[in-house]
């Protein structure tokens, strides 16, 4: 029988006892961690949220208190009272919090029992993962998990105290809606009262905190979930959560600099780093020339490095070829990496570009008397001369090659810096890196759809100065549109909006979305923004994210209670799940059973 609390207060978190305690009659309640039996003494270490403390349970002073601490086992929940104690110099363990006192216990009370869990409960577990997200409720007793989640809480503390100091105020958006404009797909709910209708859960509250500005709300902000079926990955879940805002009567800048604010608050309080604001700005265009990513990771070099010109009249026809079509050859220069690789790891560089949609990686190896390289032979000796020249190529160094389409050439060659950067041990996993992507493309075409498309949403102001080549060169116009990379991450991105209707229109042409389309997917907003609506922008982050960046791991789960796996499932709960035939009728849907082998 498991017994009560009755009588019983807790006085502290295991680890709030301090040295200053000792001689204090304490009561704490936990899990047991672990029990060692030495005979006549019992060492118990009980967990809760704050950490664990060390229980001792001495024969010689209570038989009968030692006699029940004896049946105690891990996970069994105590509630303890005692004397903190001085653990005697030889005793101390300086890994642990509390490692220079004890309680010495006067009464134990077991709350509950414990089947022994599945896996054991430590920091760093290494159980296999699909187990510990069966059981969840377990895994999020380990200490990693919840300074993760007590980490999660802290940010979204601060982001609603800093934007409320700074004006903002938060308004809910609704979760049973429309269709909005982020682009990826939808997650429906079908409507029992309206027969075929279905409302979709929101991507963002982009829409309708667009519409809080023509309400005249001025600063807005908002801890949202949304919601989008689209591929997982380790930085993406189906549902996750922003930190949403938007702003009126403010440009690019304006939003930057109240963001930056806040992210270096955030830095400050929550992990006590100072982290000076402005931020770094790079244009999107520098960017990918640079480091051939949107997002990119600059804790390291290994920048990409364009040879078009020296190899467009070459006789390696790749290479030739690429330049003739309006592509290009680009480089990296893999530092000392020639002496280092072997032939099979250079090979495997270039499966990794392959990935990436490249048709192959040309590389050479600089010595001191030459070049390794199966290309070495179609080039000649200045070309040679001139691209190690470019590249500042020294022996032991390891050029890579690329030629194609820019698109493919920036994509194979980023993401082989990435590879490169870890494999040479060059990235400073201490360091928190974070600038700002600038201008990026207001449009980009659609080989599928053949028609241009908005690169972040229709709702996206082009700059000023490149309005003019809306219609006659959709392509060249950049956009007032922003994105905050930390450490190779897109923590978050916004946009100044249109907030002209001939522009919108304008817009909307040129996406090829009709007026009539338009009128149906977006007509309440249309029409809301015939009635005054002020210049408005603004941002989100991936709170997600963030959290994961700042707790120092690569995997979203990590800070999310209950996440989601890659088939966007729950192991836990073992969602989603079929449904009675009777709510399905209330809700006129039909399903069409899959063959049975699936
Ligand atoms: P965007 O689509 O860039 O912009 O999203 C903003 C931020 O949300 C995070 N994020 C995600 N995190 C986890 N899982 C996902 N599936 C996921 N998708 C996005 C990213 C991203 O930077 N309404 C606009 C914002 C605006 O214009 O104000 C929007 O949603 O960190
Ligand atoms: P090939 O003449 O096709 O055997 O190619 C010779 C070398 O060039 C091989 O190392 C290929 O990986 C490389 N290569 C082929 N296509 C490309 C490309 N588009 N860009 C860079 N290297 C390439």
């Amino acid at each position: 029988m498991s017994e009560t609390i009755k009588g019983m207060k807790r006085t502290h978190r295991c680890t709030e006892l301090k040295p200053s305690d000792v001689g204090r009659e304490v009561v704490v309640m936990g899990w047991v961690q672990r029990r060692r039996d030495l005979g006549k003494l019992i060492f118990v270490t009980l967990r809760d949220r704050s950490g664990i403390i060390q229980v001792v349970f001495n024969s010689e002073t209570d038989p009968e208190l030692h006699e029940k601490a004896s049946q105690v086992r891990s996970e069994f929940v105590l509630a303890v009272r005692g004397t903190l104690a001085r653990r005697s110099d030889d005793a101390i363990n300086k890994n642990m919090e509390t490692g220079e006192v004890e309680i010495i216990a006067s009464e134990l009370r077991i709350l509950n029992r414990s089947e022994t869990p599945p896996f054991h409960i430590e920091e760093n577990s290494d159980a296999n993962e699909v187990l510990r997200l069966k059981h969840r409720y377990l895994d999020l007793r380990r200490p990693d998990l919840q300074r993760n989640l007590m980490l999660r809480h802290r940010i979204a503390k601060i982001a609603r105290d800093y934007y409320d100091e700074n004006g903002f105020c938060e308004i809910e958006t609704p979760v049973l809606t429309k269709s909005t404009p982020e682009g990826a797909r939808d997650y429906l709910v079908p409507s029992r009262i309206h027969p075929g209708k279905f409302y979709a859960l929101p991507q963002s509250p982009q829409i309708f905190k667009q519409l809080l500005m023509v309400s005249g709300f001025d600063r807005y902000m908002q801890i949202v979930k949304c919601f989008r079926d689209e591929d997982l990955r380790a930085d993406r879940q189906p549902e996750f959560t922003q930190i949403d805002l938007e702003m009126s009567f403010v440009d690019v800048e304006d939003v930057m600099a109240i963001n930056e604010g806040f992210v270096s608050r955030l830095f400050r309080e929550a992990l006590g780093i100072d982290m000076p604001a402005p931020f770094r700005r790079l244009t999107y265009a520098e960017a990918m020339e640079r480091f051939g990513s949107d997002k990119p990771d600059t804790r390291f070099g290994l920048e990409l490095v364009n040879v078009s010109d020296l190899v467009a009249e070459s006789g390696f026809k790749v290479f030739k070829d690429a330049v003739e079509n309006g592509g290009s050859v680009r480089a990296i220069n893999a530092i000392g990496a020639g002496s280092k690789f072997s032939r099979r790891e250079i090979d495997a560089l270039g499966e990794v570009a392959k990935t990436y949609k490249a048709k192959g990686l040309a590389w050479m190896v600089v010595e001191e008397d030459g070049l390794r390289s199966p290309i070495a032979k179609f080039l000649s000796e200045t070309e040679i001369e001139n691209i190690k020249d470019r590249l500042d190529a020294k022996p032991g160094d390891l050029l890579l090659f690329v030629a194609d389409r820019d698109e493919i050439v920036f994509d194979a060659l980023g993401h082989l810096r990435l590879e490169l950067g870890e494999k040479l041990g060059l990235i400073d996993h201490d360091r928190y890196d974070i600038l700002w992507v600038t201008e990026f493309p207001l449009l980009e075409y659609d080989e599928e759809e053949k028609r241009w498309v908005a690169r972040h949403h229709m709702f996206t102001a082009p700059m000023d100065e490149d309005i003019e080549y809306l219609d006659s060169d959709p392509g060249k116009v950049r956009s007032k549109a922003y994105d905050l990379v930390m450490n190779g991450y897109e923590v978050g991105g916004g946009s100044i909006r249109i907030h002209s209707q001939e522009l919108q229109a304008k817009m909307f042409r040129v996406i090829g979305l009709s007026d009539e389309q338009a009128r149906d997917r977006f007509g309440f907003m249309l029409e809301a923004f015939k009635y005054g609506t002020p210049p408005h922008g603004g941002m989100a982050f991936g709170l997600d994210r963030l959290t994961m960046l700042l707790a120092g791991t690569d995997n979203i789960r990590d800070v999310i209670a209950f996440p989601k796996v890659q088939a966007a499932s729950c192991l836990m709960s073992n969602a989603p799940d079929v449904v009675e035939e009777k709510q399905l009728e209330e809700l006129h849907i039909k399903t069409v059973s899959k063959k049975s082998e699936d």
